[in-house]
């Protein structure tokens, strides 16, 4: 058969970015398109030294350790400056929360007319492994940005106006939605450019996989275990298969790709699960609502949930609508 030639009208993701800001209604500020621009450059700069980190001494820890008692590794702090760095210089951005950074950072006289949460490198235990690891990131709006505060990303993940990651992988892709479906996008290395490769992405109704870090099992409720046993040994005969990389980003980019459920529950020994609220669960169960599944924490809506700290965690399952909805369909009958 005959090869079509390459496209002629490739669609960047500033292109994408600059036509969904006539439809956000942005008008001519273009705010939300110069913060996603800085967003995009970061990623390719964290993509760039986490491909060559093996080269450049990026591996291993950096010998300090963040607000949640985590070993921070080289790269979590390179990329979480990279981050903090672009993203005050954007002029757009007058409040940052990262997972590496204790308290919510406030852009001193910024302009910024939004707020920027992310987990600048998320998979650590993978990361000098070279296994997939992302970047993750919510954008809320600030009122009143001379009065910019931790109250303006104190907010429920239905109040973000954009969320996406970046995973850094066999390609580098950028997903993103700002509330109009989710789109997704490889870097081409040679133009340095995001390309529009996954338009509109919806996660199937059902999926065939599950991911769960089951060597905890021993300390999961009775929901969870039930919940899993039934998708092992199905009436049917049809087992489930698992697949649990250990890096969100890249265990919710397969569900979104594939379907199935991705589930970090609360159990005996953490009171509220692992993933935080504000840079993981809350960006993560956007976009999954945005491309047609659902997420929980078992018994509430994610996006509904009030974070009291920017550190805050909570029980997250996400993924296809069938598979999640029978989950809660176990949390709901556990008494
Ligand atoms: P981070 O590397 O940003 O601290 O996040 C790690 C998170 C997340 O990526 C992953 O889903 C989860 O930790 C894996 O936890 P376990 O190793 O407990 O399975
Ligand atoms: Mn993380
Ligand atoms: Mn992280
Ligand atoms: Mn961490």
């Amino acid at each position: 058969a005959d090869l079509e030639p390459p496209t002629t009208d490739l669609i960047t993701l500033t292109r994408h970015i600059l036509s969904r800001q006539r439809a956000l209604g942005e008008e001519a500020s273009g705010d939300l398109t110069m913060l996603l621009i800085a967003i995009q450059v970061t990623s390719k700069y964290i993509a760039s030294n986490v491909r060559k980190a093996r080269l450049i001494n990026l591996v291993g820890l950096a010998g300090a350790s963040n607000v949640q008692g985590e070993d921070q590794k080289k790269l979590d702090v390179l990329s979480n400056d990279i981050m903090v760095n672009a993203l005050s210089a954007s002029g757009k951005c007058s409040v940052m929360v990262s997972e590496e950074v204790d308290e919510a950072i406030i852009v001193g006289g910024s302009k910024g007319t939004y707020a920027v949460v992310f987990d600048p490198l998320d998979g650590s235990s993978n990361i000098d492994a070279g296994v997939n690891v992302g970047t993750i990131f919510g954008i809320y709006k600030v009122s009143d940005p001379s009065k910019a505060s931790v109250a303006d990303v104190l907010k429920p993940g239905r109040d973000l106006v954009a969320a996406g990651y970046t995973m850094y992988g066999s390609s580098c892709n950028l997903v993103l939605s700002t509330g109009q479906g989710v789109d997704g996008f490889t870097l081409d290395e040679a133009l340095g450019e995001f390309i529009l490769t996954h338009p509109d992405i919806k996660i199937p109704s059902r999926g065939k996989i599950y991911s769960f870090n089951e060597g905890n099992s021993l300390h999961f409720y009775e929901p969870t275990n039930k919940y899993l046993e039934s998708i092992k040994y199905p009436s049917n005969g049809k087992p489930y298969s698992a697949r649990y990389i250990g890096s969100m980003v890249a265990d919710v980019h397969r569900t979104l790709l594939y379907g199935g459920i991705f589930g970090y529950p609360d159990d005996k020994k953490s009171k509220d699960g692992k993933l935080r609220m504000l840079y993981e669960a809350f960006p993560m169960s956007f976009l999954t609502e945005q491309a047609g599944g659902v997420a929980t924490t078992g018994t509430q809506r994610i996006l509904d949930v009030v974070p009291k700290n920017i550190h805050g965690r909570c029980p997250v399952f996400l993924g296809s609508k069938d598979d999640v909805e029978d989950l809660k369909k176990f949390y709901a009958a556990w008494d």
